[in-house]
C-alpha cells in the first residue's frame, strides 16, 4: 500500500486523492463542485483507508480546492502529504501565470495561505513555460525549499526532453531537483512509455499518473452510439479535452469489464489497478464527484490483477511501435 516517494525515505500511499472536483467555480464545473461537507466526509474516507497522499492545484475552481482542502484536512495536515501546483493563470494580472521567480514566490504564498498550512509537501510545476529561462524557474523553486515553505518539488506535463534538462540544470547549479513527474496516463493513453517512464526509472523520479481512468471513460459508463449519461463529464464538451481513440477505447473497456465481472469488480478498479502495477508508477492520483465513486475507487486496494490479466490488458491497449523504439527492441533481443 505504502511505496516510497521516488529516492526519498517518505512513504505515500499508492493511491493519491485529486481533489480537482472540489469547489464551485463555473470554469470548472464539468469536473465537479463538491462543497466543504462533501469533501470533509471524503477526506475522512481516504483517511480512514490509509491514504496519506492528496493532490490539488492553485488553479482547480480558482483557488476553492485548496481551500477546501485545508479545512477538510484541519489537524491532520501535518499527518500527510499535501501536493500543489502553479502555472496557469490565477486572475487577470498578466504576470500572475507562468513559471517566472515573480510568479511562483507570488503563487506559493497564495497556496500556503488557502491551505491553511506553513509548508508544501510536494509543490510542482503544472506545465512547461516556453517563455521563462528553466534557470529561473529552477532557482526561485530551489529558494522556496531552502526557506522551509517546499520540501520536495515535481513537475507535470513535461517532455522528456524538457524533463532531462531540468534534472541536468539542477545538478549543474546544485539545486534541488524535481522527484515527481504527475503526467497523463491510462490505458487509453500509454505514450509515457515511449520516453517519460524510462527517463524516470533510469534518474529515479517517481511518476503520479493523472485521469487514470481516462476522465471517467475507463468505467463502462460510455457507450459506443450513445449519448453521454446526463451530469458526467464527458457530457460536456469542456469535458472531453483528453486525447485518445475513442474506438479503440470501447475495445479496452470491453476487455476491462470481462475482468471485471469475472473478479466480481468494477470496471474502475481494473482500470486503476492496472495503472497502479506498471513499473516506475508510485502514486496513482484518482479523482471522484461522489463519495460512491471515491469508495470504489478505493476498493481497488484490497486486490491486485493476476501478470496474465495484465498482459492481456497490455496486449489489447499497446501503444503503436514507433522509430527507433522498434529498431533498439529487435536488436536488444539479438544482443548477447
Ligand atoms: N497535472 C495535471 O495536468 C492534471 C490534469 C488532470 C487531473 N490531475 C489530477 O488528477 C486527479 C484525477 O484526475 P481525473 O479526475 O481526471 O481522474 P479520472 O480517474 O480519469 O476521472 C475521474 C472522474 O471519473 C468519474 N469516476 C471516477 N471514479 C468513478 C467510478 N468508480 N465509477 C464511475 N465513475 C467514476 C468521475 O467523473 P463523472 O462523475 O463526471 O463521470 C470522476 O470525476 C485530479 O483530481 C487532479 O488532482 C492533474
Amino acid at each position: 500500500m505504502m511505496r516510497f516517494l521516488a529516492n526519498t525515505g517518505l512513504k505515500v500511499s499508492s493511491l493519491c486523492f485529486g481533489t480537482m472536483t472540489f469547489g464551485h467555480s463555473e470554469r470548472w464545473k464539468h469536473v465537479g463542485n463538491l462543497d466543504q461537507k462533501e469533501a470533509d466526509q471524503m477526506i475522512a474516507t481516504c483517511l480512514d483507508a490509509g491514504i496519506n497522499f492528496f493532490d490539488t492545484a492553485d488553479i482547480y475552481s480558482e483557488g476553492d480546492s485548496e481551500r477546501i482542502l485545508g479545512k477538510a484536512l484541519g489537524s491532520k495536515r501535518t499527518e500527510v502529504i499535501v501536493a500543489t501546483k502553479c502555472r496557469f493563470q490565477m486572475g487577470n494580472n498578466p504576470n500572475r501565470v507562468g513559471l517566472t521567480r515573480w510568479n511562483i514566490l507570488r503563487a506559493c504564498e497564495e497556496s500556503l495561505k488557502r491551505l491553511n498550512t506553513d509548508y508544501i509537501d510536494l509543490y510542482q510545476v503544472h506545465l512547461f513555460d516556453p517563455h521563462t529561462p528553466l534557470e529561473e524557474t529552477l532557482r526561485a523553486l530551489d529558494d522556496l525549499v531552502r526557506q522551509g515553505k517546499v520540501l520536495y518539488l515535481g513537475c507535470s506535463n513535461f517532455t522528456a526532453w524538457q524533463l532531462m534538462k531540468a534534472l541536468a540544470t539542477s545538478q549543474q547549479l546544485g539545486l534541488e531537483k524535481f522527484i515527481t513527474l504527475q503526467a497523463y496516463y491510462s490505458l487509453v493513453a500509454r505514450e509515457l512509455e515511449y520516453e517519460l517512464i524510462p527517463l524516470c526509472l533510469d534518474q529515479g523520479l517517481g511518476v503520479l499518473p493523472w485521469s487514470p481512468l481516462a476522465g471517467g471513460f475507463l468505467t463502462g459508463k460510455y457507450r459506443k452510439g450513445q449519448p453521454a449519461p446526463q451530469g458526467t463529464r464527458r457530457s460536456a464538451a469542456q469535458g472531453r479535452f483528453l486525447k485518445f481513440d475513442e474506438n479503440r477505447g470501447y475495445k479496452i473497456v470491453e476487455a476491462l469489464e470481462k475482468i471485471a465481472k469475472e473478479r466480481n469488480v468494477s470496471i474502475a478498479q481494473v482500470a486503476l489497478n492496472y495503472i497502479r502495477q506498471k513499473p516506475g508508477i508510485t502514486s496513482v492520483i484518482i479523482g471522484a464527484r461522489s463519495q460512491e465513486q471515491l469508495e470504489d475507487n478505493l476498493a481497488s486496494l484490497k486486490w491486485e490483477l493476476t501478470p496474465e490479466e495484465m498482459e492481456t490488458l497490455d496486449k489489447i491497449s499497446a501503444p503503436p511501435r514507433l522509430y527507433p523504439y522498434w529498431m533498439q527492441e529487435r536488436s536488444a533481443r539479438r544482443d548477447p
